[in-house]
């Protein structure tokens, strides 16, 4: 049986505690009152009331730093929870070992879109996160595969080094649709123990999911192991590059390149005289990393340091696209830069097109100007050409004809 809640008959003990935008979200997902939490913030005097032997849980709540929870009570407390129908919050807790969310397979949030957004407050939207809690030293979401928010947000938890969100697979992104927010969930894992790092198959996967933003990603690769296969500069059948990739003018090695499947830094194609790079034919993923930061003070956005593929001064490149390349992640909202190539590459909207049009969420700027003003600027050249062509036939046609009567008259003439 589903109860489906009266927005009016809750309004009446609801106020300071579940939002109406939550208590909306339960009445949509035909939320099971006996598996519905409606406080917002768990203690240990309501705790007894989290509904501990459902698998799915309808609650929207918070742990705090006066939760006072012990990670036993918080264990028996979600011990049957797959799925979650509402937003989490660990803020500023004392929790060292964030395992009692292992079980969870799914969290579908609320959005609590327009409200939050007119007072211009979106840091909460759709938002699931783990954040400030500074003696955290281990994240267990090793089960959590489908999300319906706008973020992940794992940060500012100094100590924490070890998070398993390896599963995750399924994502949607709901929420206010801006052109300045990423389309996709944010997953932000930033601010963490300096031991914390992401192993390479751990992006590899990470980059395989559509709709997952992974800009936000503030750390650096693990150190490689040999069951990694990383190689560090230009080797036969190598698939994973670490560290950028630098082209210049005088490489030879390009037969090498064509195993690679991952860059796991830059990709740096300068000065050579490639016409084009077919020869990374099996390229799919370029993802530097490795921002030095501690804290949200730190950080800058520097985008020149920061694009992840950078084409530059080939004189010969008639056409940049990528046979395989699928995803590129970057730090900055540009991610690829084309920049004093082949001049034909300026008017070459197609080439732009094709390359935009492969990857996952990119823009592709070509000496500061997008595929669609490329195809301005190709528009406006052929129409001079054009003109150009029209006067040259206009006087070609002039010239046969006076060539024509001279003929006749001097033909004539003759006659
Ligand atoms: C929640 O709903 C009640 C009843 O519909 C309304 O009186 C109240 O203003 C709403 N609260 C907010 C924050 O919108
Ligand atoms: C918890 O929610 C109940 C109603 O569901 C309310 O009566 C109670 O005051 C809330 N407690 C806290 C601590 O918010
Ligand atoms: C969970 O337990 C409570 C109280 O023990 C009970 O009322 C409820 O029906 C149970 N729910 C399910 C889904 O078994
Ligand atoms: C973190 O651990 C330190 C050292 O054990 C302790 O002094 C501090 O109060 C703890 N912080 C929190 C928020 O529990
Ligand atoms: C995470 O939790 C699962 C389920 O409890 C367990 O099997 C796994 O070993 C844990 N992972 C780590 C790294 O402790
Ligand atoms: C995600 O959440 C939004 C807003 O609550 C909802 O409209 C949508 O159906 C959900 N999508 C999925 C796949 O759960
Ligand atoms: C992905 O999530 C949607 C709802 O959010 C669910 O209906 C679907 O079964 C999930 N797919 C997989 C493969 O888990
Ligand atoms: C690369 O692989 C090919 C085919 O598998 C093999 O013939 C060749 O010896 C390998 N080269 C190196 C340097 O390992
Ligand atoms: C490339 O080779 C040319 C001629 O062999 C040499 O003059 C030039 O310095 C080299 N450039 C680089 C960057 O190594
Ligand atoms: C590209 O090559 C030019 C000339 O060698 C050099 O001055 C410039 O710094 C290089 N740019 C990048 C981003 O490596
Ligand atoms: C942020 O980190 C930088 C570099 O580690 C440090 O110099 C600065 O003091 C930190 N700022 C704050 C507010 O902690
Ligand atoms: C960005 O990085 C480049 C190269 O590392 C540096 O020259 C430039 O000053 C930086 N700009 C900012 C705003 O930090």
């Amino acid at each position: 049986m589903y109860f489906i809640f009266l927005l009016s008959q809750y309004s009446i003990f609801v106020t300071g505690q579940l939002e109406n935008d939550t208590i909306k979200l339960f009445s949509d997902r035909m939320c099971d009152p006996a598996c519905t939490f409606m406080n917002k913030t768990l203690t240990k005097s309501n705790i007894d009331k989290f509904p501990n032997n459902c698998t799915t849980v309808c609650a929207d709540f918070e742990i705090l730093w006066f939760s006072e929870l012990s990670e036993d009570k918080l264990r028996n407390a979600f011990k049957n929870m797959k799925h979650l129908i509402g937003n989490v919050h660990i803020s500023e807790t004392r929790i060292v070992k964030c395992d009692f969310l292992a079980g969870l397979e799914s969290i579908d949030t609320d959005t609590n879109s327009f409200r939050i957004f007119e007072k211009e407050y979106f840091p909460e939207i759709g938002e699931i996160t783990i954040r400030n809690n500074e003696n955290m030293t281990e994240l267990n979401l090793s089960s959590l595969a489908t999300l319906n928010c706008t973020t992940l947000d794992i940060s500012e938890n100094g100590r924490l080094e070890k998070i398993d969100i390896s599963k995750l697979q399924n994502l949607t992104r709901n929420g206010p649709k801006m052109y300045y927010m990423s389309p996709g969930v944010g997953i932000i894992l930033a601010y963490l123990s300096p031991k914390f790092c992401i192993k390479f198959d751990e992006m590899e996967h990470f980059l395989s999911i559509e709709n997952g933003d992974f800009s936000l990603i503030y750390a650096n690769y693990c150190t490689p192991v040999l069951e990694d296969n990383i190689c560090t500069k230009p080797e036969a059948n190598c698939t994973r590059f670490f560290g950028d990739l630098i082209i210049g003018p005088n490489f030879t090695d390009q037969e090498k390149l064509r195993s690679l499947v991952s860059i796991f830094g830059r990709l740096v194609i300068n000065g050579s005289d490639f016409e084009n790079l077919n020869f990374l034919e099996n390229l799919i993923y370029i993802a530097p990393l490795g921002w030095g930061n501690t804290n949200y003070t730190h950080i800058k956005y520097n985008n020149s340091k920061s694009y992840a593929v950078q084409i530059l001064n080939n004189a010969k490149l008639e056409d940049y696209y990528f046979p395989a390349l699928k995803r590129v992640r970057s730090d900055s909202k540009l991610a690829v830069t084309i920049k004093n190539n082949n001049e034909e590459l300026l008017y070459n909207s197609k080439s732009c097109e094709k390359l935009e049009n492969a990857l996952i969420k990119e823009y592709i700027q070509v000496d500061g100007k997008y595929c669609s003003n490329i195809g301005t600027y190709e528009y406006l050249r052929d129409q001079r050409r054009m003109k150009r062509l029209i006067v040259f036939c206009g006087v070609g046609v002039a010239i046969l004809i006076i060539f024509l009567i001279v003929l006749y008259c001097c033909c004539k003439k003759e006659k």
